[in-house]
């Protein structure tokens, strides 16, 4: 069987965010049959029509052109001000424009991680509604915030709750499933 690719997408540019060392163990969690790549984004523009209207900058078409081919998306995203950070909700404007926006019928996974309690729980559904814009196949369930992230990994990156693992492995064997299930609809 083929062998999924999946593109990762960290909302968080700092170093040693703990949304990455969920992502990565979204990475190390997934059925054998899936691969994650991480890819980066911190050095597109900000959006600007009128740049857009002398067509994409090279930063935005080299991630749509990965978008494009790749089967699956995983976003890890903080939580700021209770929405999508603002550099990657910019990312996100310049990929949803064009009738060819690599997110159309993508299947996407969420998980969000924070220091608070709730794991950036607001954030999600913020993100979701941006990609429901976007027509992105979002998986639904399971859920997976990450609250208290600060006691869930250790100063290496990796994760010391089992607790985490689970719901990370948990989603990641829905999201093949659900690739799966997108792929046989088209
Ligand atoms: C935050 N943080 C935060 N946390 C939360 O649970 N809800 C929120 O609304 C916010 N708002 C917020 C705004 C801004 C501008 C910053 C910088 C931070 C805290 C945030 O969750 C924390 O810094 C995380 O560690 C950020 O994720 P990374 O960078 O570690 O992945």
């Amino acid at each position: 069987m083929k062998t999924l690719d999946v593109v990762g997408l960290c909302a968080s540019l700092r170093t040693g965010s703990v949304n990455r060392m969920a992502l990565e163990l979204a990475g190390a969690r997934m059925p054998s049959s899936m691969h994650l790549d991480i890819i980066e984004w911190r050095d597109v523009a900000p959006f600007d029509a009128d740049i857009l209207a002398a067509g994409f900058p090279s930063t935005v078409q080299a991630l749509r052109d990965r978008i494009r081919r790749c089967d699956g998306v995983v976003i890890a995203t903080p939580e700021y001000n209770f929405s999508v950070p603002g550099m990657f909700k910019n990312t996100l404007d310049w990929l949803s424009r064009g009738e060819d926006q690599p997110f159309a019928r993508k299947p996407v996974a969420i998980l969000s991680a924070s220091p608070g309690p709730l794991g950036g729980s607001r954030v999600q559904y913020e993100l979701r509604k941006i990609l429901l814009f976007v027509n992105a196949m979002v998986l639904i369930k399971p859920e997976v915030f990450i609250g208290g992230s600060t006691a869930k990994f250790d100063g290496a990156g990796a994760c010391v709750d089992e607790t985490t693992r689970g719901f990370v492995t948990a989603q990641m064997q829905a999201f093949e499933g659900w690739i799966q299930a997108v792929q046989r609809m088209r």
